[in-house]
């Protein structure tokens, strides 16, 4: 019987390999499909969460890895999946997103011949002081099969000289699971907090390029002391955030913030439904610009660029950098509701989990 192990690591990764297994057990009902989760991330609020929130039947196999350094973390989840690899003797192994996780295992394919299939391939930041550009770099190289979420990865890979037969446009993964789970959201009855303000901003802030930098944090606060003037912001804080916050001394002085609502990290259906209910978020998350983008939401993006170009040429996105203040300029038009409309992208339709098990019928897998 053939077998696929189907990995994740981290909390975006959760949100893609649930179509991916629910599309497999559909269509490739005759091989054995098994869930390795890396332990990349193990918060209950990072991990139990997303897996309840979206009905992923609980991991298989746990390799318990945790967080260190990317070196220490990329070395544990290979020497630990290796081992995996060579109990298992998977068909392929399918390796989703960015994080150390995807290319951590992707590694350990290449060099025991066992084929890899990346779900996600082809996005390019052209910033490699992003460790997640890296990852996916490397990944795509290492990858039998690609399966590209928007038409700009068809571009990168072809000039990265990887061979087109090996590239699929099947759409994106991570907007199958919002397609899917919009009923349920919608259904939801959202708790707010007491708002101080007509409007609300939801404000999700973790790369090491903006929470890393004790300057930065003093940035943020400046600016969104300025914010709360205006409208309330809800922040859900993701662990590495609150860490560097904590360290810095600074969790009192936002804690103290009139209009500002700072959260634990939240679920899957309770963030997409604040989503809804937001006028506009301000991220640095890659999939946050997609969803925005789908869910056609004002987005400002606190980055000085991004591997999912679509989002900005036919979605919601804008980049700002570290720029606050273009952030404060941006407002009014978002408030008057003049922000441009995002247009349909191509295969972003909830069937791109469908598309990729159809490939793997056709590669005669399942
Ligand atoms: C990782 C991914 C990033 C993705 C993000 C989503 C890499 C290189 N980065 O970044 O692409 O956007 O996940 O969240 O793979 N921590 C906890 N509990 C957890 C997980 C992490 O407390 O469950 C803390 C740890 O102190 C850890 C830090 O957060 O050191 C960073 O975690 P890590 O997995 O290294 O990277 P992320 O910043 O989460």
């Amino acid at each position: 019987m053939n077998k696929i192990l189907l990995i994740a690591g981290a909390r975006p990764n959760f949100v893609k390999i649930a179509p991916l297994h629910r599309a497999l057990s559909q269509l490739c009902p005759k091989i054995q499909t098994k869930i390795v989760h890396t332990g990349q991330h193990y918060d209950v609020k990072m991990s139990d969460a997303f897996f309840e929130d979206l009905q992923i039947p609980k991991p298989d196999i746990f390799l318990e890895i945790g967080s260190d350094t990317h070196a220490k973390q990329t070395a544990r989840i290979m020497m630990a999946f290796e081992d995996c690899v060579k109990k298992e003797a998977p068909t392929a192994v399918v390796v989703v997103g960015d994080v150390n996780s995807t290319l951590a295992c992707a590694l350990v394919c290449a060099k025991l011949y066992i084929p890899v299939f990346h779900v996600e391939a082809g996005l390019r930041s052209h910033d490699r002081q992003m460790p997640e550009e890296i990852n996916r770099i490397l990944t795509d190289q290492l990858s039998d099969r690609l399966y590209v979420s928007e038409p700009s990865g068809i571009e990168h890979l072809k000039k990265e000289g990887i061979d087109p037969k090996k590239v699929v446009f099947v759409g994106n993964a991570m907007i199958d699971t919002l397609v899917h789970e919009l009923p349920r959201i919608r259904r939801m009855k959202l708790e707010l907090p007491r708002l101080t303000h007509e409007n609300f901003a939801v404000l999700t802030l973790h790369r090491p390029s903006n929470v890393d930098s004790l300057d930065n944090h003093r940035k943020v606060l400046h600016f969104l002391k300025e914010l709360t003037t205006r409208m309330d912001v809800i922040y859900p804080m993701h662990p590495r955030t609150r860490q560097k916050i904590q360290e810095f001394k600074l969790w009192d002085e936002f804690k103290n913030i009139s209009g500002l609502h700072l959260y634990e990290p939240l679920g899957y259906l309770r963030f997409v439904r604040l989503l809804m209910e937001c006028q506009v978020v301000i991220t640095d998350s890659g999939g946050i610009q997609e969803e925005t983008t789908y869910l056609n939401i004002p987005c400002l993006t606190m980055r000085e660029n991004t591997e999912r170009p679509i989002t900005l040429t036919h979605g919601t996105n804008k980049l700002v950098g570290q720029n606050f203040d273009q952030v404060l300029r941006h407002l009014p038009r978002i408030l008057r509701k003049e922000w441009p409309k995002a247009k349909r992208i191509r295969y972003w339709d909830g069937k791109a989990a469908e598309r990729f098990a159809k490939d793997l019928q056709k590669l005669r897998i399942c």
